[in-house]
């Protein structure tokens, strides 16, 4: 087989990268190891940014987001007895929609089966090859067969758990990485939600309400790195929520039934550059932000629009300059959206390790915002997301 964009990856990067291109001109071929449904019940981010509803808006993808998703306007973090509300449109004229990760992975999905968009699913790239010369090889597994795809140019959109990393020769990549001694221990439930986004910095640790819909509620609580999600029976997950949420009464949280868990290891990671010979990197096979920011969907969609606008201007040109740029134009974004998320992490979690001094510096810096609105500004204006610049 032969393509002139071959794609590793059918979660969020993968799958825009494609129909960027599709609008672009541009063929491509989607190889995905796991299967459709496993992909499309995936429960992991839901926080979109303007730029990410625009993508879709662009593409025609946003009927069902428009008639089902919640518009987010308020964001309010507690602390000691203390709220911080934040106005989102008062302060950034902007507010964020709600509407889960794998919800958009279905619409993208959908859309690519019926535009006849080359998608295979329970292929599983197993190498690269060539990516320094003109015809880069995806090695893959399909059905028991080893089978190849000769392409122009490879994106690496496999995660962070992918080939396509790994696939670079050591020395002409560099790792930046921050892993956290903790993790989120994430639900779903069937339970209406708190009207706002709501973090918390209690002294048992930090908790967050979100939602899906006016009736499921998504709910993460602070966790041991090696705790197993399996010693948090739904009773004591509520009783620890109510107490992070300063909810002594039980009544604020409303209790439902948990019908899905996940637990994931917070971290920093940054490979540059995002690209070697004519393997390009996007999305979490690049870069994960630690979730308190809520930005890793976003940063790997703002990745693929400039990739798809750098293979766009080749077909177009035959010019590589945008291609030259990606890299340097990508990490600018992907470092401040760390930098946002890391000090969101810092500010609102209890780290083991730290000692009164430190926790009492959060809370003097947590007192500040709460009484600063150009604080307030600040936050909102990066919870919102920059604007996206075009490569
Ligand atoms: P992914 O969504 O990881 O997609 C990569 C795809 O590549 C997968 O479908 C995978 O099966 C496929 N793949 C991997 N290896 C191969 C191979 N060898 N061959 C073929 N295909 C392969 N962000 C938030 O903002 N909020 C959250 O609450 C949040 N929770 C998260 C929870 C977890 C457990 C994880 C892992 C991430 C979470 N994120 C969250 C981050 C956000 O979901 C990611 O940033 C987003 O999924 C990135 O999209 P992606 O397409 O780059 O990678
Ligand atoms: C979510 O709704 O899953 C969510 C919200 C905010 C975050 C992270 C995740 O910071």
């Amino acid at each position: 087989m032969r393509t002139q964009v071959g794609i590793i990856g059918a979660g969020p990067a993968g799958l825009f990268l494609a129909h960027l291109l599709r609008q672009a001109g541009v063929e491509s071929v989607i190889l995905e190891s796991r299967s459709r449904a496993y992909v499309e019940s995936r429960v992991r981010a839901g926080v979109l940014e303007a730029g990410t509803v625009e993508t879709l808006s662009a593409l025609g993808l946003d009927a069902r987001m428009k008639r089902e998703c919640m518009i987010d306007d308020g964001l309010d973090i507690r602390f000691r007895g203390k709220t911080i509300h934040l106005d989102l449109p008062g302060l950034t004229g902007q507010h964020v929609v709600i509407y889960g990760q794998q919800e958009v992975v279905k619409d993208l999905i959908a859309s690519c089966i019926s535009l006849g968009q080359p998608l295979e699913f329970e292929a599983k790239v197993t190498g690269l090859t060539s990516l320094d010369g003109e015809r880069p090889e995806i090695h893959y597994l399909q059905g028991g067969e080893d089978k190849v795809l000769t392409c122009d140019f490879i994106a690496g959109c496999d995660g962070y758990h992918g080939v396509s990393r790994a696939a670079v020769p050591e020395g002409k990549i560099t790792h930046y990485e921050k892993t956290y001694d903790f993790a989120w221990l994430g639900v779903l439930s069937r339970s209406p939600p708190l009207p706002d986004m709501t973090y918390t910095n209690s002294d048992r640790g930090f908790a967050l309400c979100s939602r899906r819909s006016t009736q499921v509620s998504r709910l993460y609580l602070q966790v041991g790195a090696d705790e197993n999600p399996e010693a948090w029976s739904d009773a004591r997950f509520w009783d620890e929520l109510h107490q992070r949420m300063f909810d002594a009464d039980k009544v604020e949280i409303v209790e439902g039934e948990i019908f899905q868990r996940d637990m994931a290891r917070l971290r920093s990671f940054i490979a540059a550059p995002m690209q070697y010979g004519r393997l390009y990197l996007a999305g979490d096979a690049v870069h994960i932000t630690p979730p308190t920011g809520a930005k890793g969907l976003n940063l790997a969609v703002a990745d693929v629009r400039s990739l798809a606008g750098a293979l766009g201007h080749f077909y177009r040109t035959s010019q590589r300059d945008k291609l030259a740029r990606y890299s340097e134009h990508c990490l600018k974004r992907v470092w401040r959206t760390v930098g946002y998320s890391t000090r969101m992490t810092e500010l609102l979690h209890k780290f083991p390790e730290q000692g009164a001094y430190r926790r009492e510096l959060q809370f003097a810096e947590l007192d500040f915002i709460h009484s600063s609105r150009a604080a307030q500004a600040a936050i909102a204006e990066q919870y919102v997301g920059m604007p996206y610049e075009p490569i």
